[in-house]
C-alpha cells in the first residue's frame, strides 16, 4: 500500500502499474477557451481549404502572418546598439511609454502636458486589463461595480471577475439590425448605480464591429457625466477601425477633453503585429502631477508581486518605431495598408455571397461594420456546420476574423456561408 511506503521510493512506473491516486486526481477538464480554442481545433483539422477565421490576427493576402517592416527595420537598428538584457523598471522601458500614452492620448493631450498621466507597461491588452481591474479593486473609493457591453469580448469576463469587481452588462448590440442599440445602452448606463465602471472599446468593437459614432459617444460621455460613471477604455485596435491612429483615439481623447478621468488599456498586439511580444500599457488620467506620482507607487505595488517587471524586447520595437520619424510615418502607412485590406475582404465575401451564390439575406453589416471582426449573425448551429461541412472554424458566437481572409479563399467561404445559412 502506499501508505505504508515512503513515496520517494516509489518509481514512477510502479505508481503507474498500482491503483495509484494522484493528488491531482479530482481536478476536473475545462472547457476550452472560447477563441483560443478554436486555433487548437484548426490546427488538428488536415484538411487543405481549411481557414482559421477564429483568433483576431492579422495575416496577409497570402494567408501568412505579417512582420510589419517598420519593426523588422527597428529590430535591426536594436541589434546594431548591442543593447543589454538587464530588467526594465517595475513600470517598464520609459521611452516606450512615453510614446505609447502620446500614441494614444494624442502628444498635445493636457494629461502628458501637464505631466498627470500615469503609465505602466503590461502583458499586453490582457495584462493592461488585469492590472486595471486589480487598481479598482484596490484603490476605487466606490462599489466596485463594472459594466461591460453585451457582448463583449470573452475575457473581458473573467479578467475582471478573477480581480475581485462585480459584473454586469449593459446593452450594445442590436441583432435586428446589426448595429448599436444606442438607446438600450444609454437607459442602461442611465439605470446602473452612480459611480459604476463601464468598460467601453474605444474602437473596433470586439466582437461585433460596431462602433458608436462621434455623436452617440457624446452622449455617451453626457449621461456618465451625469451618473458619475467611471470610463475603463480598452483600446486594442487603435488605427484597425478606420486606418488612421487619431482617428480611432476619438471617445477616448474626446473624454478626456470633457473631463472624464480615464483610464486605458492598450496594446500593441494588432496594430504593430506583436502579438507574442506581450506589449500594451495601462494608464490612469489624474488630476496632476503629484497625484500621478501617487498612482504611480500603486501600480508599481500591483505588478512587482505578478511578474515583477515586463519584457523589454517588444517595447524596445515599440519605443524605436514611435520615436524615428521616418519609421513612425512607414509604420502609420503599414497600419492603414492593414485596415485596408480587411475592408477589401469585407467588400469582395458580401460581393459573392450576393452576386456568385445569389444570398436572398442581407449581408450589408459585413461592409458597415469596422476592424477586425465581422458580427456575421451565424447561430452556434450554423457555425458548428461549417466547421463540420466546410472546415471553416470561427467563435461559436457567429464572429469572424476578417483578417484570416485572403483572395485566394474569400469565395469559398462566401459558398460555405451561403450553405450553412441558406432556408
Ligand atoms: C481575439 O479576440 O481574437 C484576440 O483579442 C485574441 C485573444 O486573445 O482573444
Amino acid at each position: 500500500m502506499l501508505s505504508s511506503i515512503t513515496r520517494a521510493s516509489v518509481k514512477p512506473t510502479q505508481m503507474a502499474s498500482r491503483a495509484f491516486i494522484s493528488t491531482w486526481n479530482a481536478v476536473p477538464q475545462g472547457p476550452p477557451d472560447a477563441i483560443l480554442g478554436v486555433s487548437e481545433a484548426f490546427k488538428k483539422d488536415v484538411s487543405p481549404s481549411k481557414m482559421n477565421l477564429g483568433v483576431g490576427a492579422y495575416r496577409d493576402d497570402g494567408g501568412k502572418p505579417y512582420v510589419l517592416n517598420s519593426v523588422k527595420k527597428a529590430e535591426r537598428f536594436m541589434m546594431d546598439q548591442n543593447m543589454d538584457k538587464e530588467y526594465a523598471g517595475i513600470t517598464g522601458v520609459p521611452s516606450f511609454t512615453k510614446a505609447a500614452g502620446a500614441l494614444a492620448y494624442g502628444e498635445d493631450s493636457p494629461a502628458i502636458k501637464e505631466n498627470r498621466l500615469a503609465i505602466a507597461q503590461s502583458i499586453s491588452g490582457t495584462g493592461a486589463l488585469r492590472m486595471g481591474a486589480e487598481f479598482f479593486n484596490a484603490w476605487f473609493p466606490h462599489a466596485k461595480n463594472v459594466v461591460v457591453p453585451n457582448p463583449t469580448w470573452g475575457n473581458h469576463i473573467p479578467i475582471m471577475k478573477n480581480a475581485g469587481l462585480n459584473l454586469e452588462k449593459y446593452t450594445y448590440f442590436d441583432k435586428q439590425t446589426n448595429g448599436l442599440n444606442i438607446d438600450g445602452m444609454l437607459e442602461d448606463l442611465h439605470k446602473a448605480p452612480k459611480n459604476t465602471i463601464v468598460l467601453l472599446h474605444a474602437c473596433a468593437h470586439n466582437p461585433t464591429g460596431v462602433d458608436p459614432t462621434k455623436e452617440q459617444w457624446d452622449q455617451i460621455s453626457k449621461v456618465m457625466k451625469e451618473r458619475g460613471h467611471f470610463p475603463f477604455f480598452d483600446m486594442a485596435y487603435q488605427g484597425f477601425a478606420s486606418g488612421d491612429c487619431s482617428r480611432d483615439a476619438y471617445a477616448l481623447r474626446k473624454f478626456v477633453d470633457e473631463g472624464h478621468q480615464v483610464v486605458l488599456a492598450q496594446s500593441f498586439a494588432k496594430n504593430m503585429g506583436l502579438y507574442g511580444e506581450r506589449v500594451g500599457s495601462f494608464s490612469v488620467v489624474c488630476a496632476d502631477e503629484a497625484e500621478k506620482a501617487r498612482v504611480d507607487s500603486q501600480l508599481k505595488i500591483i505588478i512587482r508581486p505578478m511578474y515583477s517587471n515586463p519584457p523589454i524586447h517588444g517595447a524596445h520595437i515599440v519605443s524605436t518605431v514611435l520615436n524615428n520619424n521616418e519609421l513612425k510615418q512607414e509604420w502609420l502607412g503599414e497600419v492603414k495598408t492593414m485596415a485596408d485590406r480587411i475592408i477589401t475582404m469585407r467588400d469582395q465575401l458580401k460581393g459573392h455571397l450576393e452576386n456568385d451564390f445569389n444570398s436572398q439575406k442581407s449581408w450589408n453589416h459585413i461592409t458597415d461594420q469596422i476592424g477586425m471582426f465581422c458580427f456575421s449573425g451565424m447561430t452556434p448551429e450554423q457555425v458548428t456546420n461549417i466547421k463540420n461541412d466546410w472546415h471553416v472554424y470561427l467563435t461559436q458566437d457567429g464572429r469572424i476574423s476578417m483578417a484570416g481572409i485572403s483572395s485566394a479563399n474569400v469565395k469559398y467561404l462566401a459558398e460555405a456561408i451561403h450553405n450553412v445559412t441558406k432556408d
